[in-house]
């Protein structure tokens, strides 16, 4: 996590010498369930103990925010009420959220805020997640009275992805990010919001993150169009069943689905096939969680894999060589983690395998594309919160 004195120290001497409030907010993990989130299926995220930290205080104006990235060293001014905002990307962020907090009634006006963070960008640890669920948490405090729940903030992020971002994502990450709590995963139902905490203590085995280095960008088509071929088999199933309610895929068979192959085409046809067998998985992970049966768990992960690569194809190359190696290595379970183009992998390996699989993934990895992935132990921390 960033040190408080690190943003402190920047936001007094780049600003007015004043402080303000500090906050922090956690990237995510997800052991299993991706691309189910928009789909009303079920995820199981963790919060990492990497995050993006952030000091903020009302600057006495009524609109203008003046924003400094410290990783960047790149600062913006920009005034809420332009209705085209900032043009740099970090910066949409912080106007999409304030607006967006308005619209839950909080009286947002300007303020100064400097940030920082630790989660590698390009990961898929849901770096732009950490930041709206900091930016949400820090003008709930200094303007709202703590009266937006975290519910409604998680709500806020997603829909500064969609409104401001151009990323059609679920509420997977931005749920992660605020309701995270040290040591335990989230089984989370995203189509009726409910969920629990699982402590996650797999004796003998560990996560851990091979990040491939690839950049993934979600903004734009191909994540967009994904949701687009799964709504899309939904409503030719609808069509179909004019009696029932399909929502979701969540509501659909795998014999509607085979009704409705023809029409759909082959792409969505087998983009909605990895989403219902996805929803299946999480299902088989959580039953084999309470059995502490690991192995079945990493069973689910490689097919998760296999899903996301042939049939979702959002995989690469990189992340599949990767995957070939956690296989080669006996790791208990490996998958591309997260929306996909790029990112990391999950791996579940057991202690004993630890050393040997990880050396030989930047070995090979590195004799291949010229550079080491990167490694990221797993630990799971907690969710939005005030530092001071
Ligand atoms: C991205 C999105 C999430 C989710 C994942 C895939 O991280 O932000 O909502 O759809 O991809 O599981």
């Amino acid at each position: 996590m960033i040190e408080i004195d690190f943003v402190r120290q920047r936001f007094i001497k780049h600003f007015d010498g004043q402080t303000g409030n500090v906050y922090t907010s956690p990237g995510r993990i997800n052991l299993i369930g991706e691309h189910t989130d928009y789909n009303g299926g079920f995820v199981f995220p963790g919060a990492v103990d990497k995050g993006v930290t952030a000091e903020m205080r009302a600057n006495g104006t009524e609109d203008t925010v003046m924003a400094y990235a410290i990783d960047l060293k790149d600062r913006v001014d920009f005034k809420l009420s332009d209705p085209a905002g900032p043009k740099a990307s970090w910066a949409r962020y912080i106007y999409g959220i304030a607006l967006e907090m308005k619209k839950l009634g909080v009286p947002v006006k300007g303020f100064n805020i400097a940030f920082a963070g630790d989660v590698p960008l390009g990961a898929g640890m849901s770096s732009s997640a950490a930041m709206e669920s900091c930016f949400a948490c820090g003008l709930n405090d200094i303007f709202g009275e703590n009266k937006v729940s975290q519910w409604d903030m998680v709500l806020a992020g997603q829909a500064t992805e969609h409104n401001y971002c151009g990323v059609n994502c679920g509420i997977m990450d931005q749920f992660a990010s605020v309701f995270g709590k040290a040591g335990c995963l989230m089984r989370l139902d995203c189509r009726s919001r409910e969920f629990e905490y699982f402590p996650f203590k797999p004796d003998g085995y560990r996560l851990v993150l091979l990040a491939s280095v690839v950049k993934h960008q979600l903004a734009g088509s191909p994540y967009n169009d994904r949701r687009n071929s799964c709504e899309n088999v939904v409503r030719h199933i609808q069509a179909k069943h004019p009696e029932g309610k399909f929502e979701t895929l969540r509501d659909c068979t795998w014999e509607q689905l085979e009704e409705v192959k023809a029409e759909v085409g082959e792409e969505d046809y087998k983009r909605a096939k990895f989403v219902l067998g996805e929803k299946d998985r999480v299902l088989a992970v959580c039953d084999a969680l309470n059995e502490g049966d690991y192995e079945k768990v990493g069973e689910m992960m490689y097919k998760t894999h296999e899903g996301l690569s042939k049939d979702y194809e959002v995989s690469c190359e990189e992340l599949d060589f990767l995957n070939d190696i956690a296989k080669e290595n006996g790791v208990t379970g490996s998958r591309i983690m997260g929306g996909g183009f790029g990112g990391c992998t999950i791996n579940l390996v057991r202690n004993d395998l630890y050393k040997k699989f990880v050396e030989d993934a930047k070995q090979k990895f590195n004799a291949k594309y010229g550079h080491e992935p990167k490694v990221y132990d797993v630990v799971i921390g907690d969710g939005s919160r005030r530092l001071c």
